[in-house]
């Protein structure tokens, strides 16, 4: 689902930014090594930023990102195009951004090395048809990279007024469906408000 105003403000400010970059990508990408032309996919790519720095990061051929939001991807789009000075040796010709749905995603089964996501779940209903789709559209041994953040969190009517989540799921939940999937979890770091994960399709 589209975010707010409010939330479209903090995920799209320098503030986010240089947190998505210092704070949860180093996190996010611990010990995870891809190969030289490794072909990968960003689910709710928001403003572009997390495109950037995983591109930066990684060695490959092809990063497709997408977003629900239209507003998002043109957002996308502007940042590629006139990328910031962090960004300035980023090569971002790969880079294919679109509109569309992870529920219903236009991909090919086995067709990504990654799929890395920046709390996305939570945002979406059908959260579990979207962790589904991200399992097929990944090859056999592709990893699901995610930030994701969990419904203890929003017990503060602040969190949930600002940020107001469209599922609240647990870790257990996540868990359970993840491994149902034939997920492999190799790394973990979280508590109960959220988590920063890699999981491999077995
Ligand atoms: C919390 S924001 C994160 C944006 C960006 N990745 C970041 O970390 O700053 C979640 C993003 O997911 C997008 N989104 C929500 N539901 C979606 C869906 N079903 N399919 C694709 N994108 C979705 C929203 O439009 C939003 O841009």
């Amino acid at each position: 689902m589209q975010l707010s105003r409010v939330e479209k403000f903090f995920f799209d400010n320098p503030l986010r930014t240089l947190k998505q970059r210092k704070v949860e990508a180093p996190v996010m990408f611990r010990n995870l090594v891809l190969r030289e032309g490794s072909s990968c996919l960003e689910v709710g790519c928001g403003n572009g930023t997390g495109a950037l720095i995983i591109n930066q990061k990684f060695p490959l051929s092809r990063l497709t990102a997408f977003d629900c939001d239209p507003l998002m991807v043109k957002k996308a789009r502007k940042l590629l195009n006139l990328p910031p000075h962090w960004a300035r040796n980023v090569l971002a010709g790969n880079i294919e951004l679109m509109v569309a749905d992870a529920v219903d995603m236009p991909f090919a089964d086995n067709n990504f090395d990654a799929c890395f996501a920046f709390g996305l779940l939570h945002h979406i209903a059908e959260w579990e048809k979207a962790v589904a789709g991200i399992q097929r559209v990944l090859k056999p041994g592709g990893i699901f990279a995610f930030k994701e953040i969990f419904a203890p969190m929003f017990k503060s009517r602040i969190v949930r007024r600002l940020f107001p989540p469209v599922s609240l799921i647990y870790e257990n939940d996540l868990r359970q469906a993840m491994d149902k999937l034939g997920f492999k979890f190799v790394f973990w770091k979280g508590n109960e408000t959220g988590c920063f994960a890699q999981a491999v399709k077995r």
